[in-house]
């Protein structure tokens, strides 16, 4: 049943269950978003919190992946029937996630609806999502994303205007109804912020230089950032971005930023005559991976390279705050801010909870071992910036990246880390897996595992990761189970909370080697011992029923 007034129609609806966010946003298959009222569900569940969409500004716009054209479509619709004033929407409906929150600070718009799945695969049988970012530019909190969820569960009806879609596909200005529409360009706002950052031309005198770069774009949402400003500002040569055009199924691939999604890339980087640096994007632009000539660095590294280096960088140069890290990311970022004397914050799992830590002032830079880096630039983590962050540390250092990171471990230790992903369990075999773990960490406490034969660690601490928000007092119970050795070495286990298919079980694993002799062993060989302890303890092989990790990064 549909009333219609005015142009303006409510629409009767029934509750789905399951639209509870997760980690970033609600994400489900295509083929769910595309039931009836899905979506319609969930985003005036959005309106419906957060009143003062009436009368404010929305930003508008996700990763170009399938489904993103309708969604803008019906979402524009829904604001004009919810009295939203203004919506800036990206021109082809494409915003990456940092641009997405450098556009809503700008314009200080009320929040931004962004269409993502992230990394997840696309296409008509792939993933979709949908998430709220607030005032800040950064994704909601806890308590909105609930109350979002709560409002869901009552819904009877929703807003629509019936009109003719809006031609998102060319710059210019719209009404719909009393509803101004804006398309917009989605690279400037965001170009123009990184100039302000970084010494652009330190970077064009290096690309002019004969120096060389390869920037995967994944065929996703960073394309038109990286090829506007690398090759266009900064001059590199064409071709120095490949997979640039955005593409609705990415090709057909992960848009996954790692060395196992980015193979190409990292194929380049190992070749005879590779390029000088390597980069690549997720399908939203806020994950990166870098990489130099034949040297992989890990997102965790790179935070810490980052914190050690940013008074080098323009944006950076009066000093920084602070930093942050996720709770599983490793602890070489620490390492720095103790010898510098900086605050150093550990979160759970997700950037939400970076919010608050960066708008009070506290933190400068933050980051996720999943390839996430970012600042108090934005309040999201940003990819095009971190690479803009490493060639401009390349430029005015003129030092490849494995000189910068070994030189890094030479000074700071070196905390080797990997995560082993087990994807797609059966979901009751991963929560019984977590129950498990969490029964026995009374009895860790304290415990000699060389006892057992499980190499030459004692726990130090094992617990349930809780955190309490220092600005709101909020309190995150149930972030990662973890065990960590009298000499520092962690094994973190956590149940995702993107995935759109079972379970999927993230065991984190991290070991920190003070001595430069040991700095050359291979990854998964430094971690030998901790992996084993790892499937012990958790029964990993038994329980999932793999013998196995899906994916090693
Ligand atoms: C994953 C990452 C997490 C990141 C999130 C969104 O979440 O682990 O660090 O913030 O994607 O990009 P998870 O699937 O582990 O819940
Ligand atoms: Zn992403």
């Amino acid at each position: 049943m549909s009333v219609l007034t005015m142009g303006v129609s409510t629409v009767t609806t029934q509750v789905y269950a399951g639209q509870r966010p997760g980690t970033s946003g609600l994400r489900k298959k295509v083929t769910v978003f595309q039931q009836p009222h899905y979506l319609e569900n969930f985003v005036q569940a959005i309106f419906d919190v957060v009143p003062e969409l009436k009368g404010g500004t929305l930003v508008l716009g996700g990763d170009g992946r399938y489904h993103n054209r309708a969604a803008v479509q019906t979402i524009l619709k829904m604001a004009a029937a919810n009295g939203v004033a203004r919506v800036l929407v990206g021109q082809g409906a494409l915003l990456s996630t940092p641009a997405v929150s450098c556009i809503i600070r700008k314009y200080a718009a009320v929040g931004g609806i962004v269409l993502s799945a992230s990394h997840n695969p696309g296409g008509p049988d792939g993933d979709f999502g949908i998430k709220y970012n607030v005032t800040n530019g950064g994704p909601a909190p806890e308590k909105i994303t609930e109350a979002i969820y709560q409002a869901t569960t009552t819904i009877s009806e929703y807003k629509t205007y019936s009109a003719a879609d809006i031609d998102i596909e060319s710059l210019g200005e719209y009404t719909l109804g009393d509803m101004q529409v804006i398309v917009i360009d989605p690279v400037s706002d965001y170009a123009e912020l990184m100039e302000g950052l970084f010494d652009f031309s330190a970077i064009r005198a290096w690309f002019a230089s004969g120096k060389r770069m390869r920037f995967d774009a994944m065929s996703a949402a960073s394309g038109p950032y990286a090829t506007r400003i690398i090759e266009g500002i900064l001059g590199a040569p064409k071709g120095t971005v490949v997979n640039g055009i955005p593409l609705e199924d990415f090709g057909g691939l992960h848009p996954d930023p790692n060395p196992v999604y980015a193979d190409d890339l990292v194929a380049h980087l190992m070749a005879t005559n590779a390029p000088d640096f390597g980069a690549a994007s997720d399908g939203d632009a806020d994950r990166n991976m870098v990489l130099g000539r034949n040297f992989l660095v890990t997102p965790s590294d790179s935070l810490a390279v980052m914190a050690a280096n940013a008074k080098l960088i323009k944006g950076y140069a009066a000093g920084i705050a602070g930093v942050a890290r996720s709770m599983p990311t490793s602890c070489a970022v620490d390492a720095v801010a103790k010898k510098l004397n900086l605050p150093c914050f550990e979160t759970p799992t997700g950037w939400k909870f970076f919010g608050n830590l960066l708008d009070a002032g506290k933190v400068t830079l933050c980051g996720e071992e999943s390839y996430g880096t970012g600042s108090n630039h934005v309040r999201e983590k940003d990819g095009v910036w971190a690479v803009l962050f490493w060639l401009n540390l390349l430029a005015i250092t003129g030092k490849s990246v494995e000189e910068i990171v070994t030189a890094h471990w030479q000074e700071y230790g070196r905390h080797f880390y990997s995560r082993h992903d087990y994807e797609a369990v059966d979901t009751a075999a991963a929560n019984g897996l977590m129950a498990h773990l969490r029964s026995q960490l009374p009895s860790l406490q304290g415990k000699n595992l060389q006892e057992q034969g499980l190499g030459a660690f004692t726990v130090a601490l094992a617990d349930d990761f809780a955190y309490d928000d220092p600005i709101d007092g909020s309190r995150s119970e149930q972030q990662g189970i973890r065990i960590i050795m009298t000499d520092g070495s962690r094994v973190v286990f956590r149940l995702s909370g993107t995935g759109t298919e079972g379970a999927t079980l993230r065991v984190y694993l991290e070991k920190f080697a003070a001595d430069v002799a040991q700095h050359g062993v291979e990854t998964q060989k430094a971690l030998h011992d901790l992996i084993v302890i790892a499937d012990q303890l958790a029964q990993i092989k038994t329980r999932t029923g793999r013998d196995a990790a899906t994916v090693v990064t």
